[in-house]
């Protein structure tokens, strides 16, 4: 196969963690005789004070022209960010209009945490059972994120306003994608919600409840978003298989699910368009510890997968990715974020070394 991948690098660990996920897609390339040209462009908090625009025009044109996007975690710490217009930073700037311009509108999380590897997680070992094998699909392009935002003054007092605007087809596509994915794995799914307050949830509710009618043979079920993150901590696997969310409950859950499986390092994500998909971690540019080489890669490299999965439907190369990725960890190695103090020290993964085994994995199996 011959594809066209934009590489955004992003800020902070973006630029090192996107070279381990480039190492492993060019691993893939070798083993399955694909052919991926990769168009580099600038994008985030670095984009703008090189070419003044998080998202320069430029890097537009290579988006447009790609098959598919790889991007890097964007943003600066903080106290960085007030250098940049407000307009201008990275999430209004370049990721909202990232998602926006490819209608990214269903963005998959796996939360994945194999028995093996329990002790990663800051929950007890009973409580792991099993494993974790959750799949977070959360709507990425609607809701609260992108309806109108007012900041004014009534009556002498100042007030602010961000509206959570949803339409029937746009929860009735990603409710779809999510049945689909239930059935093809044959696994549940979980309907998250707040209907016990806002109007949104409930039209949401609805809609879910229609398409669920056509997928009769997903075991259904629905939740409270409270009571879900209540009972994802207590016991994460009675979700083991699809939980489906609106745009800002799914950014709580998700983050909330990389706790679980103890760091957001662990959490990959890809987002699906109609014509086109995107991966990015689903963690921050953690500008603490950039350039420093000790960035754990899993999220981007898994990221990597997911896109070859969705993007062109190359299953058996995602799963190598997925499995190549796992069996790093299952080989007793560990990467910075996943230390505790009684953590063998030699079995502490550099980024650049931690890409090099998921290599191995692949060139081996
Ligand atoms: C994520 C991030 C973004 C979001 C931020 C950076 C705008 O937290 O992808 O989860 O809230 O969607
Ligand atoms: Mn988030």
């Amino acid at each position: 196969m011959e594809k066209v991948i934009a590489i955004l690098e992003g800020d902070g660990i973006g630029p090192e963690i996107v070279r381990e996920a480039i190492k492993v897609l060019n691993a893939i390339e070798s083993k399955y005789n694909h052919k991926f040209t990769l168009n580099k462009a600038p994008f985030g908090a670095g984009a703008y004070f090189t070419e003044g625009s998080p998202f320069p025009e430029k890097t537009k044109l290579v988006c447009d022209e790609a098959d598919a996007i790889l991007k890097g975690p964007i943003g600066l710490a903080v106290e960085k960010m007030s250098d940049i217009p407000k307009e201008h930073r990275p999430e209004q700037g370049a990721l909202l209009p990232l998602r926006k311009r490819y209608d990214t509108f269903a963005n998959f999380r796996p939360v994945q945490l194999p028995k093996e590897l329990a002790s990663f997680s800051p929950l007890k070992e009973s409580v792991i059972g099993d494993g974790i094998d959750i799949i977070m699909i959360r709507e990425l392009v609607g809701g609260i994120y992108f309806g109108d935002k007012t900041e004014g003054a009534s009556t002498g007092m100042k007030y602010a306003k961000d509206e959570c605007p949803y339409t029937y087809d746009q929860v009735e596509r990603v409710a779809r994608v999510a049945f689909e994915e239930a059935q093809k794995r044959k696994v549940q799914l979980c309907n998250i919600h707040k209907s016990n307050v806002l109007a949104t949830s409930r039209f949401w509710n609805e809609i879910v409840e229609t398409v669920a009618k056509e997928f009769s043979g997903v075991p259904y079920s629905s939740i409270l978003v409270d009571n879900a993150a209540f009972q994802l901590v207590k016991n994460p696997s009675q979700f083991n298989g699809i939980m489906l969310t609106e745009n800002m409950q799914g950014d709580i859950l998700t983050d909330q699910g990389g706790g679980i499986v103890g760091s957001l390092g662990m959490l990959p994500s890809v987002c699906v368009g109609p014509e086109k998909c995107y991966a990015e971690a689903a963690h921050g540019s953690a500008p603490d510890i950039a350039g420093k080489n000790i960035a754990n890669p899993f999220s981007m490299i898994g990221s990597v997968g997911l896109l070859l999965d969705k993007s062109f439907n190359l299953k058996d190369e995602a799963e190598d990715i997925n499995n190549s990725l796992f069996k790093v960890f299952k080989q007793g190695f560990l990467t910075a974020d996943l230390t505790t103090p009684d953590s063998a020290k030699d079995k502490i993964l550099s980024t650049c070394d931690f890409g090099d085994k998921v290599v191995e994995n692949i060139q081996g199996g």
